[in-house]
C-alpha cells in the first residue's frame, strides 16, 4: 500500500489516499501515517466507509484509546463501543434531537477552539472523526496549527510566555456556555491539569503554543490577567490565515494530532441531522504502558 498526500493548506493539512482504512493496518502503513501526521498534523481521507468496529480497530493500531468525558455519564449512549464518542445531534430513534436536549450542549461546546482531552493526563494524541451524515450547510470543522502559531509570535511574547504553565479544566467550556448543572462528584471527577504554554511537538521537534478553551488560568497569576493572556494568545493562534476549514462529506475520516493543533466545529441548522463518530488515542509512549 502506498500513502499519497496532497497538501490542502499553505501551513499544514494533507489529503491522504492510497490506503483502505477498513482493513487491518500493518506496521508499514501505520508508520507512513504517523510520519505524514508529524508533518501535516491533519490528514483528510475521503470515501472510507467504516463500521463502528472498523473505526475502533483502526484507532487501536495507533495506541490505547481515550474515553474522554464519557466517564461523567451525563447521557445515555448510542455507540456500540465505549471508545467511540457520538459527535452528533441524533436521538435514540435516529432523529435530530430537540433544541433543548442536553446532548446539544456537548455538541456546542465542540464549537469552541480546543485540543481534545487537554484537561486530563494523559491527554489525547490522535482524534479520528468519521462522518456518517452531514447537514446541507454549515457544520464544517476548522483546524489551526499551533506550530505555525508559535512561529508567528513576536519575539518579546515568546520570551514572556516561556516557562509559564496553563491550567486546563474539563468543564470550563461547559460553564462558559451556561451549562453548570453538574454534581460535586462530577466537578471533581476530572481535576485540573497543567501544561506548559510553550511545548515541543515530539513528531516534528517544532515548538507549539499550547492554548485552547480548556485552559482557564495561568499558574501563579491572577485569574483576570491569566485569562486575558490566554484569550489574546488564542486570538493570535486562530487568525483566519492559520485556519483550514474542512467541509464534510459522508464517509470522510479526518485524523488530527491534538498535540499540535486546535479545532472547532461550526454552527449548523440543528433541526438537520449531523452525525459523526470519533475514536481517540491517548498520548502515551509504548514504554509508559502497564504490561498487559
Ligand atoms: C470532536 C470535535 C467538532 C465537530 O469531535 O472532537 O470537536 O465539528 N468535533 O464536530
Ligand atoms: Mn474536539
Amino acid at each position: 500500500m502506498m500513502l499519497n498526500v496532497k497538501k490542502l493548506h499553505p501551513l499544514f493539512v494533507g489529503e491522504a489516499s492510497g490506503v483502505d482504512l477498513g482493513r487491518p493496518i500493518d506496521a508499514s502503513t501505520r508508520d507512513a501515517i504517523n510520519n505524514a501526521m508529524d508533518e501535516y498534523a491533519v490528514l483528510v481521507f475521503r470515501n472510507q466507509p467504516l463500521s463502528q468496529t472498523q473505526q475502533v480497530e483502526l484507532a487501536k493500531a495507533f495506541g490505547p484509546l481515550d474515553i474522554g468525558l464519557k466517564r461523567l455519564k451525563k447521557q445515555p449512549d448510542r455507540m456500540e463501543h465505549a471508545e467511540l464518542a457520538d459527535i452528533s445531534n441524533v436521538g435514540e430513534k435516529g432523529e435530530a434531537v430537540g433544541r433543548d436536549h442536553r446532548k446539544l450542549v456537548s455538541n456546542i461546546a465542540n464549537q469552541l477552539w480546543h485540543s481534545d482531552s487537554s484537561f486530563q493526563k494523559p491527554p489525547a494524541r490522535y482524534s479520528m472523526l468519521a462522518a456518517v451524515q452531514v447537514p446541507t450547510k454549515g457544520g464544517d470543522t476548522e483546524y489551526v496549527d499551533l506550530r505555525a502559531a508559535y512561529d508567528a509570535l513576536p519575539d518579546d511574547t515568546k520570551a514572556e510566555i516561556e516557562g509559564l504553565e496553563a491550567e486546563h479544566y474539563a468543564l470550563h467550556s461547559r460553564f462558559m456556555l451556561g451549562d453548570t448543572d453538574y454534581t460535586e462528584e462530577q466537578k471533581n471527577a476530572l481535576p485540573p491539569v497543567y501544561w506548559p504554554l510553550v511545548r515541543t511537538h515530539p513528531g516534528s521537534k517544532r515548538k507549539i503554543l499550547f492554548v485552547g478553551i480548556h485552559a482557564r488560568a495561568i499558574k501563579g497569576w491572577t485569574s483576570a490577567e491569566g485569562r486575558m493572556l490566554l484569550m489574546d494568545l488564542l486570538e493570535h493562534a486562530t487568525q483566519p490565515k492559520f485556519v483550514y476549514a474542512h467541509k464534510w462529506q459522508p464517509d470522510d475520516l479526518v485524523i488530527w494530532d491534538n498535540r499540535c493543533t486546535l479545532h472547532r466545529g461550526r454552527r449548523f441548522d440543528v433541526s438537520q441531522v449531523r452525525e459523526l463518530r470519533r475514536a481517540t488515542t491517548l498520548d502515551v509512549e509504548e514504554a509508559d504502558l502497564a504490561p498487559a
